[in-house]
């Protein structure tokens, strides 16, 4: 952590550092601005207790979630639908996450003070996806026990709109029983709604997408919240089989501009997004009015 202070035991055991450096004969890895005569200097305090003033380069910033409630419904039996607002560093991350973040707030829009639901929805926009989940992990876990059991489910869009575009839904049920196992109790009828909704209503083939953990719901299926979303791909290529199904290019990422700069607003299939905002809205206005399906 930048600033922090630390209290070591120089423990030399073979002789003094030479060399260039790269690495000092107890694996300290000086990174910069260390020259020989520092690193003899260091040699020299074999046994000695030093104090180290770290002045690594970072910094600390706030970050906030945004979260916005409706005013009708169960409270204890909430559906709850997120993407995050951040973007990586490289660039303005227009896909990631600009369409998921877009599409959920024109979803609460369109949604308003009426009509009066049965089980309120809460909106929630995350910070600091691209630093580790930090935002929803951080959620989650401020949320008393109890307060995590009135959550019926989660959904979670990130990447919708990805131009040489996937259609993926969560797989709740781990229907191919590879990779990432499946979601809590209540996660294949999530999947289920979604793909009944792309495949029926929009005609268009889906494909299971595991939950790997590199997004926002790892942890509302970390505490056993059923889970689900939506996500068109990533630095992932799109295979001759897949192009067979819904177009595109094969042997292209699905988002050729993932966590680069050119992810700017040239960077999104409107058609995909679309599509994605379309089930994204019926899935969480058919949840806000039962979740009989997922939670009995
Ligand atoms: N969370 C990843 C990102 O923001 C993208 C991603 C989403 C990857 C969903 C896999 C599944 O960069
Ligand atoms: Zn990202
Ligand atoms: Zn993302
Ligand atoms: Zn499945």
């Amino acid at each position: 952590e930048a600033g922090a202070v630390a209290t070591l035991v120089y423990n030399n055991t073979e002789g003094p550092v030479n060399g260039t450096l790269g690495e000092t004969n107890d694996g300290y890895v000086p990174t910069g601005g260390i020259t020989q005569a520092d690193g003899e200097a260091l040699a020299e305090l074999d046994g000695t207790e030093i104090t180290l003033e770290l002045r690594a380069l970072m910094e600390e910033r706030s970050t906030y979630n945004v979260v916005a409630e409706t005013q009708t419904g169960r409270k204890d039996n909430v559906v709850m639908a997120g993407a995050h607002l951040d973007s990586a560093t490289e660039g303005p991350g227009i896909n990631d996450n600009g369409t998921g973040s877009v599409a959920l707030l024109e979803t609460a829009l369109a949604m308003g003070a009426e009509p009066e639901t049965n089980n309120a929805v809460r909106f929630a926009w995350w910070g600091a996806e691209e630093f580790g989940l930090v935002g929803s992990t951080h959620y989650v876990d401020s949320l008393s026990f109890e307060q995590q059991l009135d959550i019926a489910l989660y959904l979670n869009f990130d990447m919708i709109g990805s131009p040489n575009a996937g259609y993926f839904v969560y797989d709740g049920d781990d229907s191919d029983g590879v990779g990432a196992g499946p979601g809590p109790y209540g996660s294949a009828q999530i999947e289920q709604a979604f793909v009944d909704y792309l495949e029926g209503a929009k005609e268009v083939p889906t494909e299971g997408k595991d939950f790997d953990g590199r997004s926002d719901y790892g942890q509302f299926i970390a505490v056993g919240i059923p889970a689900g979303g939506l996500f068109t791909g990533a630095e992932v290529e799109k295979t001759e089989e897949q192009v067979a199904k819904w177009g595109g290019e094969a042997g292209a990422s699905f988002d050729p501009c993932y966590h680069q700069a050119c992810d700017d607003l040239g960077n999104v299939d409107r058609r995909a997004l679309d599509r994605n905002a379309d089930a994204m809205a019926y899935v969480t206005g058919s949840y806000a009015l039962s979740t009989e399906d997922v939670n009995g």
